[in-house]
């Protein structure tokens, strides 16, 4: 399984350290080559830069570490180069509201993990994951000991689910599937199990269980 994370920043970078960290190699690719190259030289060799183009045609796995529009605009294209990859959001979709906050940038019963979804081709699976925590807490609560922290994710087929499942493992989490697509409002800011819903913290399995 080959997976390219698409994005150089806050998320990219502390995912691709994670999954490095946990064996695995990753195609890194960003708005230009450049960033991609800086971030892969903080990484070692299991971490390869690329273009775009070049990481999505390789990949099994695209992770859409960029921000929700522009995942929207990447969806649009590249289209049918996508078909039979997994596609994985992490995305939030909030703006500042001007006033130290934040808002949501989609309708209040909508979810980005929905709406990528039905803009995605026939073929290719998207997965929402990587999205619960924050940038800090991916790094801090990974690998974390006795009891690991939960990484959570939905997805409505089995195998793409279970690919990103492994990845969650790799990244240093202990994956819980909350359910299928219609359910990942639940995991994106604002919902029940974000970091900053009502768990309020990365939880353990029995902890993620007994939310469910
Ligand atoms: N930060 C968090 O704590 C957090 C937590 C959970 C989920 N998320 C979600 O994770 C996603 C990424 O957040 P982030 O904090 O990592 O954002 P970020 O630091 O701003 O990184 C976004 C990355 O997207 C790149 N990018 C922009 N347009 C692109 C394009 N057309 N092609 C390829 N790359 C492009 C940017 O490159 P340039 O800088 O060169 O434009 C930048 O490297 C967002 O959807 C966010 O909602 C973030």
């Amino acid at each position: 399984m080959t997976t390219a994370i698409i994005g150089t920043g806050n998320i990219s970078g502390r995912l691709a350290a994670n999954l490095v960290a946990g064996g695995q190699d990753v195609l890194l690719a960003g708005s230009d080559l450049k960033a991609a190259r800086t971030l892969a030289a903080s990484l070692g060799e299991r971490a390869v830069p690329l273009t775009v183009d070049q990481a999505i045609d390789k990949a099994d796995v695209i992770v859409f570490a960029v921000w929700f529009d522009t995942t929207k605009q990447l969806i649009a294209q590249y289209g049918d180069a996508l078909v039979g990859k997994v596609l994985v959001d992490p995305s939030n979709p909030i703006a500042p509201d001007g006033d130290g906050g934040f808002v949501k940038t989609i309708g209040a019963e909508e979810s980005s993990g929905r709406l990528l979804a039905a803009l995605a081709p026939a073929g290719a699976k998207l997965v929402k994951a990587f999205g619960t925590l924050s940038a800090d807490t991916l790094t801090s609560a990974s690998r974390r000991t006795p009891e690991p922290a939960v990484g959570f994710y939905a997805a409505d087929d089995e195998a793409a689910g279970e690919a990103v499942a492994e990845l969650i493992a790799a990244a240093g989490f202990d994956p819980v599937r909350i359910g299928g697509l219609d359910e990942s409002i639940r995991i994106e800011v604002f919902g029940d199990l974000h970091e900053f819903g009502a768990l309020g913290r990365a939880v353990t399995r029995d902890e993620a269980l007994a939310a469910l």
